[in-house]
């Protein structure tokens, strides 16, 4: 089933958000998206069937919870093509990214005392890095952007060096929708035994995500942006890296034995899990997962590409709109944008009158908003549930934003 206008139509009434606000035209996927009725049911069922702790019962009842948590383990694995053991169920991609900055610090080598990471970071990709670098007197280096809102590979290849301890850098940007070169760049660092972290949280629900193809050592993504519920995210990790590396939480569920005085850890996954974890949320998270494996994410990502390209056309018509985007080559379904002489928030909260919800702001890339010389921007994302017909209204909603203005 290739997504086409009237496809997107029929799956959009999967979401029952849409019918409880019919007006709503929702083009803030990259902050979370909807949710469809199979991933609520889902929530639903599990607590009003299934619910038991994990790894703690003898009883029938825990058994099921468990098998039902570690199959979701396996589905989220299969999507990514890591193994089940390399899965670790985390908050959300920024706790994803938390642990790793923390745990590292057991596995860097000596001599390697700089962390590499690029002017599009989000702040989840930011801070906890910035509290390594306090922490163990780190260096923070930073691969430039260019122009056209690509990556510098020339400053990367420079930047990258034996002295560096990681390389951490964004799939797609939250901001600009650049897709990043992320192979070449892991290629670069492996080459001089360097560790990488690729923060997939806005690829892995709009394209394909291979983690042996792509061969970083981490990856993460939070569940809430590709229809899951909000508090589960993904931390994959190398096995045998996951297996060197000290655990960061503790407390119970992560251990073989206990003794007043110490602990042996337990094996993975479950090393990385202290306490109770968020059982629902993995399960509905699996069921997210198969459906947009069925819809299939090539084609999630080609008809995000052309909603895209018709937004871009129907925007260049409206003038006086600078775009913050890299062409439609090397984009995913993001567009960041803004009406010259309005500021954003303005815009995004006129545009709130015409019931239409987008991001207006740094987008937590103060950073990047910095290098641009902007405080922000508007920005609309997709999803495979919008329409030509949200395009329009969106695009409608603009010119009389501007018009309001006097522009
Ligand atoms: N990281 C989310 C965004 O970009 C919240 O909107």
């Amino acid at each position: 089933m290739i997504i086409n206008n009237d496809v997107a139509k029929k799956l959009k009434k999967d979401f029952p958000i849409f019918k409880n606000n019919p007006k709503l035209i929702y083009l803030d996927n990259g902050a979370t998206t909807q949710k469809p009725n199979r991933v609520i049911n889902t929530i639903k069922e599990f607590y009003e069937k299934y619910n038991a702790n994990v790894a703690r019962g003898f009883y029938k009842q825990s058994q099921i919870a468990m098998e039902q948590y570690q199959n979701a383990r396996r589905i989220v694995a299969k999507f990514i093509n890591a193994e089940a053991e390399e899965i670790i169920f985390t908050h959300n991609a920024t706790d994803s990214i938390n642990s790793v900055a923390y745990a590292i610090e057991s596995i860097i080598p000596e001599g390697r005392d700089e962390i590499v990471l690029t002017e599009m970071e989000h702040h989840s990709n930011l801070i906890p890095w910035q509290q390594l670098a306090f922490r163990s007197g780190f260096k923070l280096k930073f691969i430039k952007i260019k122009d056209d809102f690509t990556l510098d590979l020339q400053d990367a290849q420079e930047k990258i060096t034996k002295k560096t301890a990681i390389v951490s850098l964004t799939h797609v940007s939250n901001s600009l929708g650049t897709i990043n070169p992320v192979e070449e760049i892991v290629k670069i660092a492996k080459s001089l035994g360097v560790l990488t972290l690729i923060d997939a949280t806005q690829s892995v629900p709009h394209m394909k995500v291979d983690v042996g193809k792509i061969g970083s050592d981490f990856l993460v993504f939070s569940g809430h942006k590709m229809l899951g519920p909000t508090g589960v995210g993904v931390l994959y990790g190398k096995r045998e890296l996951l297996e060197k590396m000290q655990p960061f939480n503790f407390g119970g569920g992560m251990i073989k034995s206990v003794s007043k005085e110490s602990s042996e850890f337990a094996d993975l996954p479950e090393k990385f899990e202290a306490g109770t974890p968020n059982i629902a949320g993995a399960v509905a998270l699996a069921e997210a997962i198969t459906y947009i494996d069925k819809i299939g994410v090539d084609n999630i990502h080609r008809w995000e590409s052309e909603l895209m390209k018709y937004l871009i056309e129907s925007l260049k018509k409206v003038g006086d709109i600078v775009l913050y985007n890299v062409g439609l080559k090397n984009t995913s379904g993001i567009l960041s944008f803004n009406i010259k002489g309005i500021h954003a928030h303005d815009v995004a909260s006129i545009l709130d009158s015409y019931d239409v919800a987008v991001r207006a702001g740094h987008h937590c890339c103060m950073p990047l908003m910095k290098r641009l010389g902007i405080p922000g921007t508007v920005r609309a994302s997709f999803y495979f549930y919008n329409t030509y017909e949200d395009i329009d209204k969106f695009v409608e909603a603009v010119k009389k934003t501007k018009e309001k203005f006097g522009r």
